[in-house]
């Protein structure tokens, strides 16, 4: 039987390539997301079935919810070996407008959300002895952003942080935890929060020129969740047309 992985946010954007990816190279896949009847439509466009993909709606915030999706995942699929991290809120206040409630509000969905994903699957994870989390950082976690708020940066850097604190904690139950760290994507969420007359200029900054292309990072997902991937823990793996270097 084929590895069965989660991803969270899997309605749309990158997670909904990523959750497409996984199940054509052969994973069996959960499509989870806030809004489960958009989870459910996107694994039918991605021609998933009973056999291979299971959709339902999450709400990443919730301890309980996110317990109950994994016993749900463990027994339709018989297990669950991987996690992404995927489902976030990207919200462009310039930083001196941005009120606490909204600053809660990012922190809530991107910072705690991977945090309870990680420690509600890393139980279950190391209970079994193997599993493979891969959390969706942001280039903006690294160097504050380009086009993206301040809350949105901070919780992307402690996304960064928890990737390091939990390969360590779950690396002796072989449970291994990365990290990918994408630029400017082409993607509805970036087309949104840049408008035509600014691309220019962000492509410009870019120094290969283009955005980021969805299914190459779903691609690099895929071989963090292969059983192959057992060597590379508490890595951020940057995915940025070289914006940013180290
Ligand atoms: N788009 C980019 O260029 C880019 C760049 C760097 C990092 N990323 C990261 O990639 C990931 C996906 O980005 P995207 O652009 O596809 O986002 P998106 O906004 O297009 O999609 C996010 C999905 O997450 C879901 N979601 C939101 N809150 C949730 C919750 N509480 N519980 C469950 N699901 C929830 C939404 O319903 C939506 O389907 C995010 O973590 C983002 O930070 C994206």
């Amino acid at each position: 039987m084929s590895d069965a992985v989660l991803v969270t946010g899997a309605a749309a954007g990158l997670g909904q390539t990523i959750a497409g990816h996984l199940l054509t190279q052969g994973f069996r896949v959960v499509f989870a997301d806030l809004n489960g009847e958009q989870a459910q439509a996107a694994l039918e466009a991605a021609g998933g079935h009973r056999d291979n993909a299971l959709a339902l709606a999450l709400d990443i915030r919730d301890p309980e919810r996110f317990q109950q999706a994994i016993d749900q995942a463990h027994r339709h699929f018989g297990a669950l070996h991987g996690l992404v991290n995927n489902a976030a809120l990207t919200l462009t206040t310039p930083v001196m407008e941005i009120s606490v409630d909204e600053f809660d509000q990012v922190m809530t969905t991107n910072l705690r959300g991977t945090f309870v994903g990680c420690q509600t699957a890393g139980r279950y994870f190391s209970e079994q002895g193997y599993g493979r989390i891969i959390n969706l950082a942001s280039l903006a976690g690294q160097n504050g952003g380009t086009a993206s708020g301040a809350h949105y940066a901070a919780s992307k850097g402690g996304i960064l942080t928890l990737t390091r604190v939990f390969a360590r904690a779950l690396g002796g139950a072989g449970v291994t935890v990365n990290a990918i760290a994408p630029g400017p994507m082409d993607l509805p969420s970036v087309h949104a929060a840049v408008p035509p007359e600014r691309m220019t200029d962000l492509l410009a900054m870019i120094p290969v020129g283009q955005l980021g292309e969805p299914g190459f990072v779903a691609r690099a997902v895929a071989l963090l969740a292969s059983r192959d991937a057992s060597f590379v823990t508490g890595a951020t793996w940057d995915i940025n047309g070289g914006i940013y270097m180290r």
